[in-house]
């Protein structure tokens, strides 16, 4: 299903340990890497290969634009722990007119820690959209907590 959060008051937050900056296209591996952690086997990606051409193919714009105002990787340390890429708009038919979500996920090391949420309190400011499925649970949780409504039926 497609959610949408419109702009909105939001406090400040914060992780401790843990700094935020855009993706550049040399973030590829280590975000392929963690890309095929972050999911079960095969709903993502089948393998490592498919999990890093996938996200090549994101920085190439094949699912849009990605907008370096809105994605953000999640560092702690050296270590890459979470992240959100965000395109200007999706290809998709069915997708809404404005800023897009195609990739949001935690380390399993570093899970409900408030990290997806830090990355998604970037987007605060702007009308964006995003496509879950209906058994992610978790995803599910999150989005709600923060704010994102069904675009169709608006719960
Ligand atoms: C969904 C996902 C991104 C959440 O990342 P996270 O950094 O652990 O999430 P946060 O710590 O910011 O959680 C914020 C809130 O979301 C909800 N939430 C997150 N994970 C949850 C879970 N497993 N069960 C229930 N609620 C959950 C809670 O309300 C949580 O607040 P709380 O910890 O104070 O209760 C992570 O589980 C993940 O990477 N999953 C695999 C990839 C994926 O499914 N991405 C979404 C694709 S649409």
């Amino acid at each position: 299903m497609i959610l949408i959060r419109h702009p909105g008051a939001t406090q400040p937050i914060a992780v401790p340990g843990v700094v935020l900056r855009p993706p550049v296209a040399a973030d590829a591996v280590d975000l392929g890497r963690l890309y095929f952690d972050a999911y079960e086997p095969g709903v993502a990606a089948e393998t490592e290969q498919d999990a890093l051409d996938d996200i090549t193919l994101s920085f190439e714009g094949g699912y849009g634009v990605l907008d370096p105002t809105l994605s953000r990787l999640a560092w702690s340390g050296e270590q890459l722990v979470g992240a959100l890429l965000v395109v200007e708009r999706a290809p998709w038919p069915d997708t809404p007119d404005c800023p897009f979500i195609i990739e949001l996920f935690t380390a399993r090391s570093h899970r409900r820690l408030g990290i997806a949420r830090l990355l998604l309190s970037v987007c605060a400011n702007v009308s964006v959209a995003l496509r879950v499925e209906d058994n992610n649970a978790a995803a599910l949780a999150l989005y709600h907590s923060v704010g994102f409504r069904g675009v169709a039926d608006g719960n």
